[in-house]
Order: C-alpha cells, then sequence, then structure tokens
C-alpha cells in the first residue's frame, strides 16, 4: 500500500527519493508522485501507472531541489486518478502532502475547508491535510506549528511529510498508528513509510511513536511531542535491510519465490532453540491462546492450531484479524496472543496486537521483513528468514510459517531437535513435488483455463491448504474459488458442482484418506473433474498429482507447492500478471 519518502540533504532529492520509492514499490500501488523544494519554489509532478511509466512520462526523477518528498498510492478515497495521485497541494501550490493511513473524518473537514473558500483539487481524504496547514501558515504559524496544531483535527491514522515553499528548508513529518521511520546519514536526512525504502548508506534510525512528529533539515533530524516539547532519543543502528531482489532469470517473482521454497525449509528452521522453548512454554501455561492474522497467513494459523492440539495437546483459537476487535473482551493477562504476518505491517493485525497488548496479554509475532510495527509492539519476535518476498501473492512465507509452527508445536514436548531433522530431510520432498509436477501443472492450467469455478477440498491439517488454493487462485488468476473441509461440501457447495466443474481434492495417504476420497466421489457422481494431489493413485482422479510420501504432520508443507503452482501457471495462460495483481497490495496497511 501507500509508500512514502522524504529526503533533505546536500544532494538533488529526486533521485534519491525515485529510488527510495523502487524499493518500496513491492508493498503495491497504482499511481505515483514526487514534489521538491527547489529556489523557493513547490514543484510537483504525479501520475498514474507503475513508477517507471510514470518517470517516463513525467520525469519524476528529474525534478530539480535538494528537498523531496516522494509516494506510491495504493487508491482508498477515490479512484486511480492522476488528480487523486500524492503529493497533494494547498489552494496556494505552497505546501504539499504525502500521507499513508486514512483520514476518518475527511468528509466533515473537507466540507469545513469548502465553506471557508478551498478549492479541492481531487476525491482523497488526504488533501484535507494540506489545506488545513494553509490556514494555520495564513494565521502566522510555521510549517511545523502548523503540523502541531492539525494533527489533534485528524481522526483515524497517518504518516505524513508535508513541504512549504515559505520555509523551504525542511520536511516536517507526523505520525499516527501507521508506520514512519527517520534515518540519518552524512549525505541527508530520511523518513519513510519503511526503513528498506533507505539507501544503503543510511546506518542509523531514530525511534519516532504515535503522536509525535519529526522535523528534518539540511542539518539533522529534530523529534518533538504533540505539544511540540523537543525529545532527545538514542539513534538505533540500522542492523537488518534486505538485499537488492531481483527475478534471477525468472519470468516472474512468484515463480522465483516458489522455486526458492527448498531452500526456505531449512532458512525457516534455523532458529534459536531456547527463544522456541520460551514461548513453548509460555503457550503452554497461558489460560488461553489466540493465534491472529489475516490471508495466507491465517491460513498458516489454522494448520499451526491443528499442529498445537496434535503436538502440544494445547487447544488456540484463531481469529480473523480483521475481526479480532470484536472478541478483544474476552482477553486477559492471562493470555498469549501469536501475531503471524509476513510484512509485520498488517493493520488489522497491528490494531488487534495493539488491543490485546493493553489487556495484559503477551505478543509472540511471527514476521518475515526486518523492521515492522508489528515488531516494536511484541514481547518475542520469531523471523521467517525467507528474505523478501515481492510478488504480492504469498508462497514463501507461508511455507516458512508451517516450518515456525512446526518447530513451536515439536517445543512443546521438548522436541525441537527432532523437528529440526525431520525438516532437513523434506527440503528435499519440497523440491521433489516442484520437479514432478511443474511442466505437468503448466498443462494442466491450459486444459482449465477457461474455468470460471473451482473448488478446493480436504481434511485435517490439510483443510487450510484448500484455502490457501482457493485463494492463491483467486488473487492471481481472477478465478472464482472455494476452500472447504471435504466433509463440508455435502452441506451445500456440492449444489454448485457441475458437469466439469474442477475440484482439487487434497488427500495424501493419511488416515483422512478413504473419507476424503468418498467426497471426491460424490462430487464426481455430479460431474465434477477431479484433480487429485495424492501419493496415493485412484481410479476416479481425472488429473493425478503426485507427491512424495511425508510424514503425516508435513504433509502441507508438500500439498500447498502443487496448487501455488496452479494458480500461477492459471494466471499466466490467463495472460495475467502474478506479481502484481489487480487492485491487491503486498502491505495491506488500511483496516
Ligand atoms: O503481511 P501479512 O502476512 O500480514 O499479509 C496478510 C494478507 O494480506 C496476505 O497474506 C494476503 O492474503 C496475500 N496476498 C495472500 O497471498
Amino acid at each position: 500500500m501507500c509508500g512514502i519518502i522524504g529526503y533533505c540533504g546536500r544532494e538533488i532529492a529526486a533521485p534519491i527519493v525515485f529510488q527510495g520509492l523502487k524499493r518500496v514499490e513491492y508493498r503495491g500501488y497504482d499511481s505515483a508522485g514526487i514534489a521538491t523544494l527547489s529556489d523557493r519554489s513547490l514543484l510537483v509532478k504525479k501520475g498514474v501507472g507503475k513508477l517507471d511509466e510514470v518517470n517516463s512520462q513525467k520525469g519524476l526523477d528529474a525534478i530539480p531541489g535538494n528537498i523531496g518528498i516522494g509516494h506510491t498510492r495504493w487508491a482508498t478515497h477515490g479512484g486511480v486518478t492522476e488528480p487523486n495521485a500524492h503529493p497533494h497541494c494547498d489552494c496556494s501550490g505552497e505546501v504539499a502532502v504525502i500521507h499513508n493511513g486514512i483520514i476518518e473524518n475527511y468528509q466533515e473537514l473537507r466540507e469545513q475547508l469548502i465553506s471557508n473558500g478551498h478549492r479541492i483539487a481531487s476525491e482523497t481524504d488526504t488533501e484535507v491535510i494540506p489545506h488545513l496547514i494553509e490556514d494555520e501558515m495564513k494565521k502566522g504559524n510555521s510549517l511545523k506549528a502548523a503540523v502541531l496544531a492539525i494533527a489533534p483535527r485528524l481522526e483515524g491514522y497517518y504518516a505524513f511529510l508535508a513541504i512549504s515553499s515559505r520555509e523551504p528548508d525542511k520536511i516536517v513529518g507526523a505520525r499516527k498508528g501507521s508506520p514512519l521511520a527517520v534515518g540519518i546519514s552524512d549525505q541527508g536526512f530520511f523518513a519513510a513509510s519503511d526503513a528498506l525504502a533507505f539507501p544503503d548508506y543510511v546506518t542509523e534510525l531514530l525511534p519516532l511513536d504515535d503522536h509525535e512528529m519529526v522535523v528534518l533539515t539540511h542539518h539533522g533530524a529534530e523529534l518533538f511531542d504533540a505539544a511540540g516539547n523537543r525529545l532527545q532519543r538514542d539513534k538505533r543502528r540500522l542492523t537488518s535491510r534486505w538485499g537488492e531482489a531481483n527475478k534471477q532469470g525468472y519470468r516472474f517473482f512468484m515463480l522465483k519465490e516458489i522455486m526458492e521454497q527448498p531452500r526456505v525449509v531449512e532458512d525457516a528452521a534455523a532458529q534459536n532453540k531456547e527463544l522456541f522453548t520460551d514461548i513453548a512454554l509460555d503457550i503452554l501455561r497461558a489460560g488461553q491462546v489466540i493465534i491472529t492474522a489475516c490471508g495466507t497467513s491465517r491460513y498458516a494459523a489454522l494448520v499451526g492450531r491443528y499442529l498445537f492440539s496434535k503436538v502440544g495437546r494445547k487447544f488456540c483459537d484463531v481469529v480473523m484479524a480483521s475481526e479480532f476487535h470484536y472478541f478483544a473482551d474476552s482477553v486477559d493477562k492471562d493470555t498469549v496472543v501469536l501475531a503471524v504476518s509476513q510484512s509485520g505491517e498488517t493493520a488489522d493485525v497491528i490494531e488487534g496486537v495493539k488491543e490485546a497488548k493493553a489487556a495484559g496479554a503477551k505478543i509472540v509475532s511471527i514476521i518475515n521483513r526486518p523492521m515492522s510495527l508489528l515488531e516494536d509492539i511484541s514481547n518475542h519476535v520469531i523471523y521467517l528468514n525467507c528474505g523478501p518476498e515481492l510478488c504480492v501473492a504469498a508462497t514463501k512465507s507461508f511455507l516458512s510459517q508451517l516450518v515456525v509452527f512446526y518447530l513451536l508445536s515439536f517445543s512443546m514436548i521438548n522436541a525441537f531437535d527432532k523437528a529440526v531433522n525431520n525438516l532437513k530431510r523434506i527440503s528435499s520432498e519440497v523440491s521433489k513435488t516442484i520437479d514432478w509436477n511443474n511442466d505437468k501443472i503448466e498443462r494442466l492450467s491450459h486444459e482449465l483455463k477457461t474455468k470460471n469455478d473451482f473448488y478446493y477440498i480436504a481434511r485435517g491439517i490439510n483443510f487450510a491448504i484448500a484455502s490457501e488454493g482457493a485463494l492463491k487462485a483467486k488473487e492471481i488468476s481472477y478465478i472464482h474459488a472455494e476452500g472447504m473441509p471435504a466433509g463440508e461440501l455435502k452441506h451445500g457447495t456440492l449444489a454448485l458442482i457441475e458437469p466439469l466443474t474442477p475440484v482439487a481434492v487434497i488427500c495424501p495417504d493419511d488416515y483422512t484418506y478413504n473419507e476424503t476420497l468418498s467426497n471426491a466421489i460424490e462430487a464426481k457422481a455430479r460431474g465434477a473433474y477431479i484433480v487429485a494431489i495424492s501419493d496415493r493413485d485412484n481410479e476416479i482422479y481425472d488429473f493425478w498429482i503426485e507427491i512424495p510420501k511425508v510424514d503425516e504432520l508435513l504433509y502441507p508443507l508438500i500439498t500447498v507447492i502443487p496448487l501455488q503452482l496452479l494458480a500461477y501457471h492459471l494466471a499466466v495462460s490467463r495472460g495475467y500478471d502474478p506479481d502484481r495483481p489487480r487492485n491487491l497490495a503486498k502491505s495491506v496497511t488500511v483496516k
């Protein structure tokens, strides 16, 4: 979702800001823009499309000036249009603002501004900010004082950066509920929604909390509280960063990330035994354990719930993060909340975790991206170690999450080392699954690419894999797909099965095989085209995706692979870019 970055220093700002935006491109966006201050003038360029497209049309990286702010927008309020792209300006063209978050009371503010004579040029919630600043500056306030004055009027959550040609030596930033990292270097000072936006020479961070603001000048970065008092903070070394990720010869990041999975299993299993033992003890001792997550991470959590019960004999619940608030009454200091989030930035997860923390719960986060908001509010953090995942559709982070849950469940029975050994062996089975099936699934995708509805069924530990397979198909191939426990099919969805409707049946040769097969036969009797993901052949399959035989608790790490490949090949054979699905963002920073 929206990415913001500002630079103030000796260098020409626009190319630095542009490269910063490129580094946060993975978050997902639909338009982009940059504003700079040069010779006491405000210069703004913006447009719709990918950064390189907007740059070649508008010359984003060629704007002069040593102070610049840049933005990639993921539309929330107002369509994907040039006027709605950031930066947004005031009536006089003196103030420019970029923003990540949502101003919930923007309609009310907008009406007040219009009745006071302001001309509003966009449909966005953001645009109220530069106009409010304009009013404050007209009263004689400095840019910093103007931001301080308007911040309490903004309901919702935000991280924004503002510049004004009246004060052409600074950038003023403020945050409430959305991330804003402040970076320090010899070449200048930075603020961004994501420290990964900073160039490599930024080696130090200044921590900025909610309701605080930052003023960047050529001389430094100063932090202030909501009353405008100067804050003294120790700098933190910027230790973790992700290297440049490229496609390494693959056509799409998604395929590259699927192919990386044998290695990913090993990297995710390289964990600290003491940390896992401590967390496992906390889980076992807790009065209740809740796992919260969204999307793919939630499906990993559902596998985790199963493992906790089967291995650790500890029941826990999985609450969709966007619904967590409605169950928050039951959270107390005897609760352990595990928050699972690849990005560590998902607004729904962050909100639930904050609420749980306020109620006294212990927070354990399972995160991939370093330096995230979630990291800051957790008691313990487990990293997935799978490196940058740039395709919007999660693949390798999901596998890593499964590895972490497997290790946690075995840590509950004091068998961390055994779990690590089991996982070492599974890495080659993941490779085999890819090698045996990639070409075959590509052929299948051509056969099925015109189908509009897919169903995915499984039982037990693999049920969540059926849902994950369906989610992958929906988000990148734009096919209507549903995943469900195989036993549920006959309770309604079976009515939708028509001749040749594809039904993917995940039926490893384990204790669920016979019952899952019975459900597949019921679907077949209604004409379904059965695509089986199994290590055991059966005459009822129309298409068999063969997988290796593994321990029953490890099947999810294997059965998900063909479903990722199927979604990928379906997307490509239908002519879509799997890395950048329409309407979706990698980091979902709005509620
Ligand atoms: O970064 P998170 O793991 O918190 O993201 C959660 C979901 O937004 C994410 O898994 C989403 O469902 C993916 N696009 C699925 O591929």
